[in-house]
């Protein structure tokens, strides 16, 4: 067995106990043991403890569903030397992904997002992030918001909901009229209908700036809403070191993250989260991934799932291109893809780590090294999945 310890973000690497060792849970899906197996308050009902390695449940803290449909030709373009930021604007980039999502009926988006939500459970995720931000309209933001939490009810994992609520101008409006829209109407009706457990702004040149970060850190703040904020992803604009100032449960993309950013996130509680299949996709700059373990900041890696810039939705791929891209050792993206991303999400008492009183939210990978879990990119390494003490999936 490998698992992270503790409620707390940790650049601490996962620890293995070596030997048969077993979990158990209750009826209500809490763990009550874990231990020697020979300790096991009942006889083991799955897996074969020798054989193979039991983890937390991957947490995935970055994503960017609900969406409905892809942008491959997009993907096409840049290949043949069109950049991210050209194809953003017209009916490209998120604009289009917020045209196709406001044409499609609910149950079109609902579907789609679905069947994403299957294949990260048949990946071993057993909880994530839904994040709203292709609305781009008070209405169809709230929408968004809605249809969420109507996925969270379903899903066999838990899901937490945060409102994108800067993530492109709107056609028609400007940088400040949308702000103001979002800090005096958007926010707090999603607040008062508690659509969403936290709020997220895009800093960019081609999105919003540190004041409009401020500004809506304020509106989350006043709704008791967290903040999580997309930062240094094409550019460097300060924004890490803002996340951090503003209490931010993290800064995520990082790619152009100056020292400041980072001696910054360093001193702050801010998680540093890490998207490295959305490097790898846009060839992007890595983010400085190396200075920020130097630095013990917690990382948290996750699969920016989005029809843009991380059409990945596997955490094991995460881990595998967090080895590739990033140089993070697979113990430490253990950490980053359990406990550090609960915590981002504000789960880690409920979840993330394999400790009595926590859910059995488990994986069983079909080796018993976790080192495989990088070394072999594109292969799934899942055997079973248990959400709440449930096999919610298991390998055929
Ligand atoms: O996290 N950077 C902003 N948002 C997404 C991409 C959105 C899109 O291209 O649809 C991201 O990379
Ligand atoms: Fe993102």
């Amino acid at each position: 067995m490998t698992t992270a310890h503790g409620d707390h973000p940790s650049a601490e690497p996962a620890t293995t106990t070596a030997g048969g060792v077993g979990v158990a849970w209750n009826d209500d899906g809490a763990i009550v043991y874990v231990g020697a197996a020979d300790g096991l308050p009942w006889e083991p009902t799955l897996g074969l403890p020798d054989r193979r390695c039991i983890v937390p449940g991957f947490v995935d803290c970055h994503t960017h569903l609900p969406f409905v449909g892809w942008r491959a030709d997009e993907f096409e373009a840049r290949l043949r030397g069109i950049s991210y930021r050209e194809l953003h604007g017209g009916d490209g980039g998120i604009f289009r992904s917020a045209r196709m999502f406001t044409e499609a009926s609910d149950d079109e988006v609902l579907d789609f997002s679905r069947a994403l939500l299957d294949e990260m459970l048949a990946h071993g995720t057993t909880a994530l992030e839904l994040k709203t931000g292709y609305g781009l309209s008070i209405e169809q933001e709230l929408r968004a918001a809605r249809l969420s939490r109507r996925l969270a009810e379903d899903a066999a994992q838990t899901c937490s909901v945060t409102l994108l609520a800067a993530h492109a101008v709107p056609d028609g409006s400007t940088r400040t009229d949308w702000v103001r829209s979002a800090c005096t109407e958007l926010i707090p009706e999603v607040a008062r209908e508690k659509l969403a457990d936290a709020v997220d702004v895009y800093v960019e040149d081609i999105a919003f700036s540190i004041e409009d970060l401020e500004a809506v850190a304020a509106a989350a703040t006043g709704s008791g809403l967290a903040l999580r904020v997309h930062a240094d992803q094409l550019g460097d604009s300060g924004a890490a070191a803002a996340a951090a100032r503003l209490g931010a449960r993290s800064a995520d993309h990082l790619n152009h993250c100056s020292p400041e950013g980072v001696a910054a996130l360093a001193a702050s509680g801010t998680v540093a989260g890490l998207l490295p299949a959305s490097t790898f996709f846009l060839r992007g700059t890595p983010a400085p991934a190396g200075a920020l373990r130097a630095s013990s900041v917690p990382i948290a890696l996750a699969s920016d799932a989005n029809p843009g810039t991380s059409p990945v939705v596997s955490m094991p791929e995460v881990i595998a291109m967090a080895a590739g891209v990033y140089e993070v050792p697979p113990l430490e993206a253990l950490t980053a893809t359990t406990l550090n991303p609960a915590w981002v999400l504000g789960l880690a008492g409920r979840l993330g780590t394999l400790e009595v009183g926590k859910r059995a939210d488990l994986v069983l990978l079909e080796d018993a090294s976790f080192a495989q879990v990088p070394y072999r990119p594109g292969h799934d390494p899942v055997a079973i999945t248990v959400v709440g003490g449930e096999v919610m999936h298991e390998r055929q």
